[in-house]
């Protein structure tokens, strides 16, 4: 049984963490709040509780997890190095939505590392995820709060969706303030490497260590996994289940066929596009600054997602480094709207 529990995201109250550090110590699971997305949170030293995280989310073996450590020095304790430039990353963004992967050290198991030799370690900003980690004494591992390939969670109500029965506990905080999953930069390698865009940009990472950093986060084949620096980025992984496509500003195309129910989310410029014949009734969403879409992508893909549309259409932003981390998740989300290919006639006799 899941159980739902209000907790006040600036003070959290001890007897619910309390609660939550026993359910965590009794091997269970709890959903947490943190400024990103929901966290599903199981003790990291331990293979069977991380196991049950994997099992929960349906996730694949070899997608590895973050572990979220209390405090710089509790996060240190898991890495066999600490190279200056995690230092300087740590000191500088900690706690914040900046995943370092570093070397690992043998206390974590090779379950929630999907066998690699190093650990993605972050200490999360979300009071309520630190306070719980100093409760239980162990670094606790947490993916997003999701099924494997779906949408992330942003509200406690998206992970009952997702999870009801899959997990033990859930601490209701309300939304996420950030609502993207951390910023991930790989620094086992030189230069380092830009795993997945997120609220730290790019450029933010680079002046902070006074030197460059390289971009993975280039789109990677469909039928990728094992080669992956980065296993979980999957080429389609934050899809709703609708069929989801996206246009490009100066991309056109007519949506005409009659009686096709769209939903459209607008995140970029509507002049050049071609889009909305009368036949089509829209469902629109527009969130137009990179902030609000960053917090609002999320919940809107999976409000249009409910109400059964047939396809959604995605209006991308522009290809700007403060759009990075939107783009990068819209274009997990969707497939290019040239490759949709028009509905089959309805016979009238089917009709
Ligand atoms: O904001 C966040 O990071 C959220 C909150 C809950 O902290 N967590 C999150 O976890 O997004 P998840 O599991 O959904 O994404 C973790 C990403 C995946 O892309 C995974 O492949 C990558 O981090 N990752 C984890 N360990 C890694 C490692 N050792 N090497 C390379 N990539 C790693
Ligand atoms: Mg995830």
């Amino acid at each position: 049984m899941t159980r739902l529990v209000d907790v006040d995201p600036l003070d959290p109250d001890p007897r619910i963490l309390e609660d939550a550090a026993r359910v965590l110590r009794a091997g269970g699971l709890v959903a947490i709040p943190t400024e990103t997305v929901y966290g599903l949170a199981a003790i990291a030293t331990s293979s069977s509780a991380t196991a049950r995280i994997f099992e929960a989310k349906g996730r694949p073996a070899g997608n590895p997890l973050i572990v979220h450590a209390s405090d710089l020095d509790h996060a240190r304790r898991y890495a066999a190095t600490w190279p200056i430039t995690a230092d300087r990353l740590a000191r500088r963004w900690w706690p914040g939505p900046l995943t370092l992967v570093i070397p690992k050290r043998d206390e974590i198991p090779d379950v929630v590392t999907a066998g690699r030799g190093s650990v993605a370690l972050r200490v999360p900003a979300a009071a309520i995820a630190r306070r719980l980690i100093e409760v239980c004494g162990s670094p606790i591992a947490a993916p997003s709060a999701n099924r494997s390939m779906g949408v992330s969670p942003t509200d406690a109500r998206h992970v009952l969706e997702d999870l009801d029965g899959r997990v033990d506990l859930i601490l209701d905080a309300g939304p996420c303030i950030i609502g993207l999953e951390s910023t991930v930069i790989d620094l086992t390698t030189d230069p380092p490497r830009l795993l997945r865009p997120g609220a730290i940009t790019l450029a933010q990472l680079e002046a902070t260590l006074g030197r460059r950093v390289a971009d993975a986060t280039v789109k990677s084949e469909p039928d990728e996994g094992k080669s992956l620096a980065s296993p979980g980025r999957m080429s389609v992984h934050y899809a709703p289940r609708t069929p989801t496509w996206r246009a490009e500003a100066g991309d056109s195309c007519l949506i005409d066929e009659s009686p096709a129910r769209w939903g459209m989310l607008v995140l970029g410029p509507l002049e050049s596009f071609v889009a909305r014949a009368s036949a089509a009734p829209c469902e629109e969403i527009r969130l137009g600054s990179p902030d609000l879409a960053a917090r609002e992508l999320y919940r809107s893909l999976r409000d249009l997602d409910a109400r059964g549309l047939d396809d959604l259409l995605i209006i991308a932003p522009p290809r700007t480094p403060e759009w990075a981390a939107v783009r990068d998740r819209i274009e997990r989300a969707s497939r290019p709207l040239s490759e949709r290919r028009p509905r089959r006639p309805v016979s009238p006799l089917e009709a």
